[in-house]
């Protein structure tokens, strides 16, 4: 079972890139499900509900969040409606949405699930708990289970990924924007990956207005930051291949579409 994930898609530029490239990915590797992120989809911070739908119809099967899921208030309107969309499982109980979903994809079902990290991110539970807590729960009624770890620090993306190496398909990490090249499998058979990048502005810095980051650098003052419009665009993911018995990856490979490297995937 092939599943693509895109990650963090950045304003207009980030959807633009999937308006673009999706149909060709889809056509050439053909996955059974598409995850995209899509806590930045709405100018850099949140979703809006047409953003959503969008990504629905353009045959995205589930959308993970992050850090930024309050930031368009309109997401209090329709979050509970949004079947297809998960917020980070470890807020406290109470808080609108959901933290683990389930596609069915004929006989089979796959379980996403969303976790935020609480290094250098606020102080919420502890998403290693929870995935225990949610582990057991898909457990029961599917061997397919892919974890979206949104986290800052590399050192707990790498924990979180040996700690559910076996028993779980996948645990790819978002936030950071930059996709990094530890793609591997571990050796109980999770596909891991520290960092699956950004979809967004190519010249921006993490897909901001580069002015007014580098601004900020020279004179500490507060800077209100908005989404690089001007300049040019990038897609991030990964590919997974699964093992449709055992619910183990056999593969994960890097796709990373800009113009410096147009040919990688
Ligand atoms: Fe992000």
């Amino acid at each position: 079972m092939i599943i693509l994930f895109i990650g963090d898609v950045v304003g207009s530029p980030g959807r633009d890139m999937i308006k673009q490239h999706l149909p060709e990915l889809k056509e050439k590797y053909r996955p059974m499900l598409t995850i995209v992120n899509g806590e930045n989809a709405a100018s850099g911070k949140g979703i809006t509900n047409k953003i959503y739908r969008a990504f629905m119809e353009q045959g995205v099967q589930a959308i993970t969040m992050g850090n930024h899921t309050w930031d368009n208030r309109e997401i209090f309107e329709f979050i509970e409606d949004a079947k297809n969309m998960v917020r980070p499982a470890n807020y406290p109980e109470g808080t609108p949405g959901k933290g683990i979903m389930y596609v069915k994809l004929n006989a089979m079902e796959v379980a996403i699930i969303n976790l935020q990290g609480r290094t250098f991110l606020p102080a919420i539970d502890c998403p290693f708990r929870k995935a225990d807590e949610l582990i057991a729960e898909a457990k029961k009624r599917t061997p397919f289970i892919f974890v979206d770890f949104h986290a800052e620090a590399t050192s707990e993306k790498q924990a979180m990924g040996w700690y559910l190496d076996g028993r779980v398909s996948a645990v790819v990490g978002t936030h950071t924007h930059v996709q990094t090249a530890d793609n591997r499998i571990l050796p109980n058979g999770t596909a891991y990956i520290t960092d699956v990048g950004m979809t967004g502005p190519y010249d921006g810095i993490l897909g901001t207005d580069r002015e007014t980051v580098i601004r900020r650098f020279l004179t500490n003052l507060p800077a209100r930051f908005e989404v690089s419009t001007s300049g040019r665009a990038q897609l991030s993911g990964v590919l997974i291949d699964l093992d449709e018995k055992t619910g183990h990856a056999r593969k994960i490979d890097r796709i990373l579409i800009n113009d410096d490297q147009p040919m990688f995937y």
